[in-house]
């Protein structure tokens, strides 16, 4: 629980929830093993055989595209003797999966189609020794999955949060996420506790001192007051600016579904617990999370455009440009947070200012899956 250390300052978690390795073990069974995380772009999968591998706690999950045109997420485990079936981050397969240890092979439905010498064996159920499927459900373009035995509500805890947080149900499905076209991906390898990436995420008293080129686009990010941002108006875009890019120039034509109290505005949302969404009128930027360890976590990040923009060969550099600047900026300052986690001056943690009062209810959010 935070503690109201005055009335303008609520202490922080304590410095060893950073880096004990046992409290990270906790989360890893209990959030990221427990809820729905997203996992991967559906597109990514495009024909049946495709496949991405991605860590979800402590498991390796493998999500394939099926014949029937749809994705299924397994364990990445051969239920022979149990190795890992999929090595790789990504490929396609033609005749199924194929075990590299004793040749066991899987349908892309995850069922067991052969095994050397099986002849002799009749009596194998080829279901009982199927691949162990995993909760899988597609939402705005991305296959989110639950290592849960029995998941949580998907409406409630994903679509519902973030609705809420965006205050009108219709508002992200405006930006029509499933529709949109991958411009770029980036790929970020964080020397950090995922908790700081996501305090990060939420607070904007940082932004006048370290993102210099968001401040310029949006103006009511200087004042350090944008705890609002995420819970619904949007932040506004400077008189001047034309579009949400690193010099403020034009960007591209708003998709057709944005609404005109939504143009030249900037939403922010946090889908506990891994995802960040960032919605502009011309395009939407969506980080997903992949803790790896205590102290490090790769942070895929999505900028997703019309797909006639991606099409046409538009030059995205400046559109794109703005955000990574922004993530090179968070990252180095969660980086340079995280060795003095382990300080004795953070033995009790720090505190929150008022701007940032709204992070102490992830911090209780936590402690209370924790246990
Ligand atoms: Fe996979 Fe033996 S462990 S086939
Ligand atoms: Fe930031």
């Amino acid at each position: 629980m935070t503690t109201q250390v005055s009335t303008s300052l609520i202490a922080t978690l304590p410095g060893r929830s950073y880096t004990d390795p046992e409290v990270f073990e906790r989360e890893r069974e209990r959030v990221f093993e427990a809820l729905w995380v997203c996992a991967v772009r559906a597109a990514d999968l495009g024909r049946a055989g495709a496949y991405r591998t991605v860590q979800v706690g402590r498991e390796s999950v493998l999500i394939t595209r099926a014949r029937d045109g749809g994705l299924r997420a397994f364990l990445n485990v051969c239920r022979h003797r149990g190795a890992r079936l999929c090595a790789d981050d990504a490929g396609e397969v033609r005749r199924g999966l194929q075990c590299p240890y004793h040749a066991w092979t899987y349908g892309l439905d995850g069922r067991l189609v052969a095994a050397p010498n099986l002849t002799g064996m009749p009596d194998v159920d080829r279901t009982a020794y199927g691949l162990v499927a995993v909760a899988l459900r597609e939402w705005l373009g991305y296959a989110w999955v639950c290592l849960a035995d029995e998941p949580p509500s998907f409406e409630e805890t994903v679509v519902g949060d973030v609705t809420a947080r965006l205050g009108d149900p219709a508002a992200i499905e405006r930006y029509r996420l499933h529709d949109l076209a991958i411009g770029r991906r980036v790929r970020y390898d964080v020397r950090a506790n995922w908790k700081l990436i996501v305090e990060n995420f939420m607070e904007c008293y940082h932004c006048a001192t370290i993102h210099p080129e968001l401040t310029d686009v949006l103006p009511e990010f200087t004042d350090g007051f944008a705890a609002q941002y995420y819970v619904g108006h949007g932040a506004a875009f400077g008189d001047e600016v034309r579009g949400f890019t690193v010099d403020g120039s034009a960007g591209f034509a708003r998709l057709p579904e944005v609404a005109d109290d939504q143009d030249r505005r900037y939403y922010a949302i946090t889908v506990r617990p891994t995802v960040f969404v960032n919605l502009v009128p011309d395009h939407v930027i969506l980080h997903r999370m992949f803790p790896l360890a205590v102290d490090r976590t790769v942070v895929e990040c999505d900028w997703l455009y019309a797909p006639d923009v991606v099409a046409s060969g538009a030059d995205l550099s400046k559109s794109v440009e703005l955000f990574h600047r922004v993530n090179e900026q968070d990252f180095a300052a969660c980086e340079r947070t995280q060795p003095a986690m382990s300080s004795r001056a953070y033995r009790q943690g720090g505190v929150l200012v008022p701007t940032e009062h709204h992070i102490g209810e992830f911090h209780d959010w936590v402690t209370r899956l924790l246990g």
